[in-house]
């Protein structure tokens, strides 16, 4: 059904877009196949050793997947907002899988927010980007020893001022307990995304 409505959409964007939508559509079929095929989405966040970084481009070529918002301590509006990406590919291969695939990469952009009387209410904004969680599928355990690496997944926060450097040091203890309930969806609070419901 939802294969079927985005051609339809696709075409009527060709019609009303003409040649930029046409490109547009191109080169993102083409990096869905990239990332589906052999993973070479994950090779750009991770070395041979199993270091991470933060994808530079997520914001362009990801995939939206949800936010959460915190609420603050005292008053109204939200402390913090999540905002989750996914490696292109990522909606379609759960939707038609159930699973994540080996090298999908997920990242949550962590904002201190700022809250504000607009027309609509009293409204939270993500402000300053304060870091990023980025979790990379390892369906095969290729980084053994690697104490950021387990459980199916690569593991690393990175502060904003270091996208390249994790401060991360074993995700047994910096995330792994605070995982816990979402263990049986692979440590993925996939409730907060909607393009991930069956
Ligand atoms: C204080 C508890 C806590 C810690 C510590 C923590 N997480 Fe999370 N994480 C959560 C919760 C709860 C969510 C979903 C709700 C939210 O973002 O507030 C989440 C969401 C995520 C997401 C978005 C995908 C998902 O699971 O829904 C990623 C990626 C992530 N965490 C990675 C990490 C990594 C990597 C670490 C360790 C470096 C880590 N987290 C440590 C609690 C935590």
């Amino acid at each position: 059904m939802r294969v079927r409505f985005m051609r339809t959409a696709n075409v009527a964007g060709i019609a009303i877009g003409g040649l930029s939508a046409m490109l547009a559509i191109a080169a993102h079929g083409q990096m869905d196949t990239a990332r589906s095929s052999n993973g070479q989405k994950a090779e750009a966040v991770e070395d041979a050793a199993g270091n991470l970084r933060v994808p530079d481009a997520y914001r362009t070529t990801y995939q939206s997947l949800g936010s959460w918002a915190v609420s603050a301590d005292q008053g109204s509006g939200s402390k913090e907002l999540h905002l989750v990406y996914a490696s292109p590919g990522t909606i379609a291969a759960y939707s038609r899988d159930g699973h994540f695939p080996d090298g999908t990469v997920l990242v949550k952009e962590v904002y201190e927010a700022a809250t504000e009387p607009m027309t609509t209410g009293t409204v939270s904004h993500a402000d300053t980007l304060k870091g990023w969680f980025v979790m990379v599928k390892d369906s095969s355990g290729r980084h053994a020893g690697n104490k950021l690496w387990g459980d199916g997944w690569g593991w690393s926060w990175f502060d904003a001022a270091n996208p390249s450097k994790t401060t991360s040091t074993d995700y047994n203890v910096d995330c792994l307990p605070c995982h816990q309930p979402a263990r049986a969806s692979d440590w993925i609070y996939v409730q907060g995304y909607p393009a991930l419901k069956r």
